[in-house]
């Protein structure tokens, strides 16, 4: 008889980033900003932009890639793959088809998920459920991001923010007392209005009126986002800590989604987690929405500064307005 709940655990990481580099200095000499502001403002020195052949699916390829590798494992064993992303190669089909086609993952389903830049944590949350009751043995989870495609790069409130990138990882069952603790999914449509790409779907389809307005671009309130999201990321990691029946004291690592470091020292001060247990990488990669949870775990992992049996929180906001928190023990396959 199959036991009735498994421990899932992610087993292998991988990440992409294009190689161009623009600086804050480079975007000055775009729109009217500075170094000082966007230091200042958003803790971002840097980020990582597609080329003009590079779409989400090159870079989900690449990060999925590595994660199976890095897990030992072949694509043919992979279950079911998840792509969380807002910016997917085309409206359809899913960019997760197209990754499962040129991973050679011949026994994969897939799809992708669309909850802003928390995708990556409802897609781990997703996965975990499949894992956890013994329909699946392997899900690949991929946060996969060109946003540079779709910022209007002459608008200074949303264009020095975000970057590209993708993080994969493999989950798995793993031993008992290890692996995800706990996870919490919440949104809020109400705010949905304060961070959009309003043309290009059904609502509003694509015409030359909607690309002469910058509807096709993302749109963003960012002050109602920011106060968003410090109170969704407070209360989130507090939840997921609690529900996973420990406190902020047994917490070996936070890495919250790297939109902006004073979003993130706020959330980490709300829950009583020091800096120094705090995963920050936003500087070098501005905000890669679903890829920046990953990618900082993965930094980690490679580092060896997470080690087995500690205790992980990951916390993110998006648009939607969603938020999502995850707890897990950390498993580290040999
Ligand atoms: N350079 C210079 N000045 C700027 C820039 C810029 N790049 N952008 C805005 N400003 C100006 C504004 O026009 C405003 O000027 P005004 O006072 O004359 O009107 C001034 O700076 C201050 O603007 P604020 O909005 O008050 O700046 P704030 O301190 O709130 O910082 C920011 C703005 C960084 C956008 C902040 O609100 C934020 O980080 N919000 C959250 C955004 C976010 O995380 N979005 C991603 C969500 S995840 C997803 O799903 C994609």
């Amino acid at each position: 008889m199959p036991k009735s709940t498994y421990r899932a655990g992610i087993t292998g990481l991988g990440v992409a980033v294009p190689d161009k580099v623009l600086t804050n200095l480079d975007l000055q000499q775009m729109v009217d900003t500075s170094d000082e502001w966007i230091r200042t403002r958003t803790g971002i020195k840097e980020r990582r932009i597609a080329g003009p052949d590079q779409a989400a699916s090159d870079l989900a390829v690449d990060a999925a890639g590595e994660a199976l590798k890095n897990a030992g494992l072949r694509p043919e064993s992979v279950d079911l793959i998840i792509v969380a992303t807002n910016t997917p190669d085309m409206l359809m089909p899913a960019t997760a088809c197209m990754v499962q086609d040129r991973l050679g993952a011949a026994n994969a389903g897939a799809f992708d998920l669309l909850a802003g830049c928390t995708g990556f944590l409802y897609a781990l949350s997703v996965g975990h459920q499949y894992i956890a009751s013994g329909t699946f043995e392997t899900v690949l989870i991929i946060g996969a991001e060109t946003l540079s495609k779709i910022i209007n790069w002459k608008d200074r409130n949303t264009c020095v923010l975000f970057g590209d990138g993708a993080g994969a990882a493999v989950l798995e069952r793993v031993p008992d007392n290890r692996g995800i603790l706990s996870t919490r999914l919440g949104s809020d449509g109400s705010g949905g209005k304060h961070l959009k790409v309003p043309a290009g779907g059904s609502r509003l389809p694509a015409s030359e009126a909607t690309i002469q307005e910058n509807l096709h671009y993302v749109t963003m309130n960012g002050r109602e986002v920011f106060r968003f999201a410090v109170r969704a990321m407070g209360e989130g990691a507090m939840e997921v800590i609690s529900m996973a029946g420990l406190t902020p004291e047994d917490i070996n690592f936070f890495i919250p989604h790297q939109a902006n470091i004073r979003i993130i020292e706020t959330a980490a001060r709300r829950v009583g987690i020091n800096m120094n247990r705090v995963l920050v990488n936003v500087d070098r990669f501005g905000n890669t929405s679903t890829a920046s949870i990953p990618i900082a775990l993965y930094e980690a992992v490679k580092q060896k500064k997470i080690k087995d049996g500690q205790n992980i929180i990951m916390v993110g906001f998006g648009a939607g307005l969603t938020w999502a928190g995850l707890a897990v023990k950390w498993y580290q396959k040999q």
